[in-house]
């Protein structure tokens, strides 16, 4: 084979392989939700705490903040949510933190859910 061949066949194999690592692995920077769609407690939220069975501790019987569908809101605003401020709400620092495992972009819209004004819809 031709050496300028080779080197090309090489860089490309080398390309395709991190391309493949990076589309496997996105980064939390990757995660962006459209500034114009508006973030719904009950569409968007809700379904995270189910998904994540929050309740199963988050109920009226055990843990603070309750988590079960009606109460849900109430309970957390304004205590553990700071409408507008994602950072001073322990709801997203304490999930940021590592609570539950909570996957990025499950976290990413909560935050931003947050930083929109915590919408109650
Ligand atoms: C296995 C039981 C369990 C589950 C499931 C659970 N939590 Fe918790 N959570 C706790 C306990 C216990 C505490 C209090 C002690 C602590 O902070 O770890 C707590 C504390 C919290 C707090 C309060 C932090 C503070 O500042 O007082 C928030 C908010 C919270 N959990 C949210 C959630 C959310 C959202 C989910 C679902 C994604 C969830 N938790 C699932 C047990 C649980």
């Amino acid at each position: 084979m031709k050496k300028p061949l080779k080197i090309i066949l090489v860089y490309g194999l080398t390309l395709i392989c991190f391309s493949c690592y990076y589309n496997e692995f996105p980064e939390l920077e990757d995660i962006i939700i459209d500034p114009e769609e508006e973030i719904s407690f009950s569409n968007d939220i809700l379904p995270i705490f189910e998904a994540n069975d929050c309740a199963q501790c988050h109920n009226p019987a055990q843990q603070e903040p309750d988590l079960t569908p009606a109460n849900a809101y109430n309970s957390l605003v304004p205590d553990y949510v700071n409408p507008g401020n994602a950072n001073s709400s322990s709801l997203f620092t304490t999930l940021n933190n590592g609570h539950r495992d909570l996957d990025a972009t499950s976290l990413e819209y909560i935050k931003e859910w947050i930083n929109r004004g915590a919408n109650p819809n």
